[in-house]
């Protein structure tokens, strides 16, 4: 995972060091210049010193770290003379086009740089600086600034700050926090773990609620951060004042800057950014719904046509996408000899190491893309089929025994959608009761997963998983090869917590009831042997806590999304104990707030929320206005 230098970059460098050190010049894979910047032509064009008036720029998008490492974290911010999002496209000569929307043409205007100055300080004020530098970005990049800031003390907290060079104009002030050493004892270290978070669903207030607790030390996010549609087509914006820009379906570089910049308005998000470090994955929706290694659903392609539909090929826009992403996302370019490789892992100590898979950009074979769930159904058991490819397969049960063999307490692995089984004839039907474009539509990968764990003794594993816009929680159980108990837990490898969506709503209907919410999960529950908890009702997400001993899970339900508020849940608390392999029993303490447990009881508090305003009381059957 160490970052590789660029031969484009080596022969630049000597030019301006300043150009370089901002990696959103960089194409996030050798395989893939089109994607990166020719920083030579980018410096010819403009010429330092006609820098910006510094009063005339602003840091628009706050400040975000993330990709922790013992010694160094990544920073980012966006400084720009718009908060509205470059219009110029990345060209495979690495010729940078502008283009003007008013007159519908390109021009080759010469924009100045940005020159901007960050660092890095174990305390607020900045004095004890322990790392420091300045970097120019461009309208090439959408003004954004992604820097390394090495130097850094393992399991430290840093706080962090850019300026405009010269110039008082100073960003907000961000904190995060480096990793320890992978032979260090760490305990108690929490983790917020969040997927499927739609802007014209709801306010992003499951971010914020972190931060208000300060509850957490880093920010997991496994996938849908966007979503790539139209509002209307998808979410109710107009309603709530949060109509995703560009309001339509997104294809070019600037839509998915502009998508990607509208919901880094959200406060809660901005918020979680400057606290907190993040480490996130994509799913389908940062390039499009249901996409594999080939395609996606929209294109209604094949393996066998990889190719255009309506004007837009399914690489160029896939390239559009992964170019905006790496420009707004604080995430390295690990191993650029890959091919747009974004799966990497990271050692906590000899507490955990946390394992981001990649199971849907990667290399991923055909999924259901809605018209042919008959034949995806039918090829679900096959072993040539993969979520990962061959490559990653390989490495992904090479960290799991590595991190046993370096005596990690715990393997906590990242997967986009729900790994565990999962029946959900009562929704889809008896004819394909699966979620075909989850784990379940690729057994023979699943099973080499469950085959390593179980070949090889490798015990304490945590499955952390998103998509489904739904709460599970599950005993990891190779059913139908190994012996499980539900009742005991015995005989499983390890388990799975998967989290509802941030906003986006519930797959068994949108403002659904608590009652039909509930009586769902009561057959689901009983339906799924290894499901031992399940709530379809709530938005939320969880946090993790963990230390060699245990790994304690804590669901939070967010209450009214439809405005800004930190109201929150406990809907329900899981322990881990270590070498169990399950989760303890009673298995959520016998006792949960919402949604079915396989052995206890729902006992509902019901809440009313005084807003200043008006009155919400939430009697978990229906949010009530009084
Ligand atoms: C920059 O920020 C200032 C102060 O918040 C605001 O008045 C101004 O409109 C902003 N300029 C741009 C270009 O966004
Ligand atoms: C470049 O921008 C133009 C105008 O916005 C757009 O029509 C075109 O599709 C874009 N090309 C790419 C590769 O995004
Ligand atoms: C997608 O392609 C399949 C197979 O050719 C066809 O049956 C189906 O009608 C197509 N669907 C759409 C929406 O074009
Ligand atoms: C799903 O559950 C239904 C109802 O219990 C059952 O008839 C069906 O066989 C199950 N399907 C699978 C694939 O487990
Ligand atoms: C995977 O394991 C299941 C048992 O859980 C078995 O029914 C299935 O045939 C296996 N598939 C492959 C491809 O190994
Ligand atoms: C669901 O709730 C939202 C927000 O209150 C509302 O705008 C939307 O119309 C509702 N949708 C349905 C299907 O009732
Ligand atoms: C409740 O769930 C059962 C399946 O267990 C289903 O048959 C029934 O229609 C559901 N009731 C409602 C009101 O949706
Ligand atoms: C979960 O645990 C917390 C303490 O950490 C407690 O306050 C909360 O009530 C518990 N929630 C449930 C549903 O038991
Ligand atoms: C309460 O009402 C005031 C005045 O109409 C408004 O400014 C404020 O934003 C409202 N607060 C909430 C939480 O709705
Ligand atoms: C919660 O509210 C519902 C609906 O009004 C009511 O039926 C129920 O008894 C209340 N539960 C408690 C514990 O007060």
């Amino acid at each position: 995972m160490k970052l590789q230098s660029l031969a484009l970059l080596s022969s630049v460098v000597l030019v301006s060091a300043n150009w370089a050190k901002n990696l959103n010049y960089r194409s996030p894979s050798d395989h893939h210049p089109s994607l990166g910047i020719s920083i030579h032509k980018v410096v010819k064009r403009n010429d330092p010193s006609s820098a910006w008036d510094p009063t005339k720029l602003n840091f628009t998008h706050g400040v975000a770290s993330g990709d922790p490492y013992p010694n160094s974290v990544i920073l980012w911010t966006r400084v720009g003379p718009s908060s509205d999002n470059d219009k110029s496209n990345v060209t495979v000569s690495g010729y940078v086009p502008l283009y003007n929307h008013d007159t519908d043409e390109y021009v080759t205007v010469s924009k100045a740089p940005v020159c901007v100055e960050w660092k890095i300080a174990t305390d607020k004020a900045l004095k004890n600086v322990a790392s420091s530098g300045k970097v120019y970005t461009s309208s090439d990049i959408d003004y954004t600034v992604k820097v390394e800031a090495c130097s850094l003390k393992p399991y430290t907290t840093y706080y962090y700050q850019f300026n405009v060079c010269n110039s008082k104009n100073v960003s907000p002030l961000g904190r995060t926090k480096t990793t320890p050493n992978p032979d260090d004892e760490v305990t108690n270290v929490g983790i917020a773990v969040y997927s499927c978070s739609n802007f014209p669903f709801g306010f992003f207030n499951a971010y914020g609620n972190p931060v208000r607790k300060d509850s957490v030390d880093y920010v997991i996010h496994l996938g849908d951060y966007i979503y790539e549609y139209k509002n209307g087509d998808y979410g109710w914006g107009q309603t709530i004042g949060r109509v995703p820009l560009p309001n339509k379906e997104i294809y070019s570089l600037y839509d998915y800057r502009k998508r990607l910049a509208t919901y880094r308005t959200d406060l809660d998000l901005l918020a979680s950014h400057q606290q907190f470090p993040w480490i996130p994955v994509w799913d389908d929706h940062e390039v499009s719904d249901n996409t594999y290694r080939d395609g996606a659903s929209e294109l209604n392609n094949t393996e066998a046509s990889f190719v255009k539909d309506g004007g837009v090929s399914v690489d160029q826009r896939k390239m559009n996408a992964v170019r905006a992403y790496f420009e707004w996302m604080p995430i390295r370019q690990v191993e650029m000899d890959d091919n747009l490789r974004i799966w990497r892992s990271f050692s906590i100590g000899k507490l955990f190491d946390l394992i981001m898979l990649d199971t849907r950009q990667y290399d991923r074979s055909i999924t259901d893309l809605y018209w042919n769930t008959d034949y995806v159904h039918a090829i679900s058991n096959d072993a040539g089929r993969s979520m990962m490819g061959s490559r990653q397969e390989n490495w992904f049960y090479n960290q799991l025994s590595e991190s046993a063999k370096r005596g990690a307490a715990w393997r906590i692995v990242g997967s986009q959608t729900v790994f565990s089984r999962l029946n959900e004839s009562v929704a889809y039907g008896n004819v394909n009761p699966l979620d075909y474009d989850a784990w379940d539509g690729y057994q023979s990968n699943r099973n080499r997963t469950l085959s390593h764990l179980y070949d090889n003794g490798i015990s304490n594993n945590v499955f952390i998983s998103g998509d489904s816009h739904a709460s599970w929680v599950s005993d990891v159980a190779w059913l139908d090869n190994k012996a499980y108990n539900p009742a005991t837990g015995n005989g499983a490898i390890g388990v799975e917590f998967a989290g509802s969506a941030v906003s986006s709503p519930c797959p068994y209907g949108a403002n659904i009831s608590m009652a039909l919410a509930h009586n769902a999960t009561q057959w689901l529950v009983a339906a799924n042997s290894e499901l031992q908890w399940s709530d379809l009702y709530y938005r939320g997400y969880y946090e993790l806590h963990i230390s060699a001993e245990q790994v304690e899970a804590r669901y939070f339900g967010l209450p009214i999304i439809i405005f800004r508020n930190n109201y929150e849940i406990s809907l329900a608390n899981f322990t881990v104990k270590s070498g169990a392999n399950k989760l303890t029993r009673p298995v959520g303490g016998g006792v949960v707030e919402s949604g079915t447990l396989k052995t206890g009881k729902t006992v509902q508090t019901n809440l009313t929320v005084d807003t200043g305003n008006k009155t919400y009381f939430i009697s978990h059957y229906d949010l009530a206005v009084l």
